[in-house]
């Protein structure tokens, strides 16, 4: 059931994910103008902020991911309230550290905190266990919100059901909505990936406390941290295309989706495979065997094709010569829809190993990540934001106004990684502060990119005063919900 405080704790989280993104996107635009040479910063200031910017970025839209999920599973199950509000304390709690470490302490060895970069001080001595520890309480946070919200769809579901199983014989008794199987498959890879996170983070504990006793195998580390890493970044887009899934059809004034055979086969292999894509972040360490680097490339494909093509042809099917009541809320899905296709595209070109030869650490990489997220996962919130602003308020999304905002989004948003994979097809590298001279027209795109992404910023800033108004009006003492 929906209720008053899982509207009030809702909003809450809307409002800060907001003014973080913002605040982050601002960061990003900072980057790139001192690429483009626009502006001067020191290299530690440069990866500072890279660091604060990546690892924002990725924990604000996995956030939002669960609070839209824990929302809409409010029509179907019991969701506690109370452990909503838990993670939001320890997501403040988290972000406060982490920022700290960045801004205070300098820590600036990227969102991944590859080892062992975060051993190596070059900063405040302080800062690295208050980094590992600002992520540790971060990520106990949302490891508990998860386990409870899987745990609130087995009580009314079961296991079988929570996978759609049933779906896969005719006239199933029990109908599992989409919302409810992308959920079940995407909490139990945010859940193994948090909890792979605590093994990592015990590890780093236990080197950095043992006076020089006790070493970690860096290969290990690797695996662990690029499990976590990119499980949780995907998890998360998989969360907003649940949002997508429940919402979408409905803001378009059309029938709803439901679980078919072919959409329950296609989330169940996204389940598996998406756990073992993480391996063609290795394919540079030689020494990982071979047959991780196979499964690494097939996994890449295996985990992004089945509900890429389910979800396009669902898609699809409900715009194709359907008479579409297009809103900023369907819109933005659309628009996410599209991003994430594109985004994905660049992600399996690069996933190919005989093309990572190329690509690898070149800008084509923040090119296609940032594609299906800021083109993609974002929107996909942001359509949500829309829609459940509106239902605070007790509007119907205007039809006309978000033109202008429609336009910037995409000018911006897709000008911005343009820049950026047109820097990778040139194997400029990525993570690079100010780029060498050899690369003759990197500082020219990454000036060109910061511009776009203003554009982009500006739409953003025009949502954002769309939903914010509504929002707020959950804690006027007059709402009823
Ligand atoms: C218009 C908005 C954005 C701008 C201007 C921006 C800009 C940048 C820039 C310049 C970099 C460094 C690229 C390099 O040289 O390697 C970067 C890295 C990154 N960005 Fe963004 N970005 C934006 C949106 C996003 C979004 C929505 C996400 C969501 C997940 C995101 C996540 C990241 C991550 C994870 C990194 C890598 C950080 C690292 O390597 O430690 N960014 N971004």
């Amino acid at each position: 059931m929906i209720t008053r405080s899982l509207k009030r704790i809702t909003s809450v989280w809307i409002i800060t994910v907001l003014v973080l993104f913002v605040t982050a996107i601002i960061f990003g635009i900072t980057m790139r103008f001192n690429q483009g040479k626009d502006l001067t910063m020191s290299p530690v200031g440069f990866y500072s902020l890279m660091t604060t910017h990546g690892i924002t970025m990725i924990g604000i839209w996995a956030a939002a991911g669960l609070v839209a999920v824990n929302y809409l599973l409010g029509r179907y199950v019991k969701v506690s309230v109370s452990l909503n509000v838990f993670a939001f304390v320890t997501t403040v709690i988290g972000v406060l550290m982490i920022w700290a470490t960045t801004f205070i302490g300098k820590y600036h060895a990227g969102w991944t905190f590859l080892y062992p970069l975060p051993l190596q001080v070059a900063w405040a001595k302080w800062a690295t266990p208050v980094f590992l520890f600002g992520l540790g309480i971060l990520g106990a946070g949302w490891l508990i919100w998860s386990v409870g919200m899987l745990l609130q769809i087995l009580s009314k579901y079961s296991l079988k059901q929570a996978f759609a199983w049933q779906h896969f014989s005719k006239n199933p008794a029990v109908e599992t909505p989409p919302l409810v199987l992308i959920s079940t498959v995407s909490l139990i890879g945010i859940i193994v990936s948090l909890l792979t996170a605590v093994i990592l983070l015990v590890l780093y504990f236990l080197e950095y406390f043992s006076g020089g006793n006790f070493t970690n195998d860096p290969l290990l580390m690797k695996n662990l941290t690029y499990f976590f890493g990119h499980t949780i970044a995907n998890e998360s887009l998989y969360l907003g295309l649940a949002a997508v899934y429940e919402l979408m059809p409905e803001s378009s004034g059309r029938p709803r989706f439901k679980t078919t055979w072919y959409v329950a086969l296609a989330w169940n292999c996204t389940l598996v495979f998406i756990l073992t894509a993480f391996f063609h972040h290795l394919y540079m360490d030689f020494v990982q065997p071979v047959g991780f680097q196979m499964i690494g490339q097939l996994a890449s494909y295996f985990a992004s094709l089945p509900a890429a093509a389910v979800t396009a042809f669902s898609v699809i099917a409900l715009v194709y010569r359907g008479r579409i009541r297009w809103s900023l809320t369907n819109t933005l899905f659309f628009i996410g829809i599209m991003g994430w296709l594109i985004g994905g595209i660049g992600a399996v070109i690069d996933a190919t190993v005989s093309n990572n030869m190329i690509l690898h650490n070149t800008l084509w990489v923040p090119a296609h990540f940032h594609t299906y997220n800021a083109m993609g996962n974002v929107l996909f919130c942001l359509a949500f934001f829309n829609w459940v602003a509106h239902e605070f308020a007790g509007t119907q999304a205007s039809v006309k106004s978000f033109r202008l905002t429609t336009v910037l989004l995409l000018i911006g948003g897709f000008g911005f990684v343009l820049m950026f994979y047109l820097g990778g097809a040139y194997s400029m590298p990525r993570r690079f502060s100010v780029y060498p001279q050899e690369f003759t027209h990197a500082a020219i795109l990454a000036s060109l990119g910061a511009w776009f992404a203003t554009v982009y910023l500006v739409a953003i800033v025009l949502i954002f005063a769309n939903i914010i108004k509504k929002c707020l009006k959950v804690f006027s003492p007059s709402f009823s919900s």
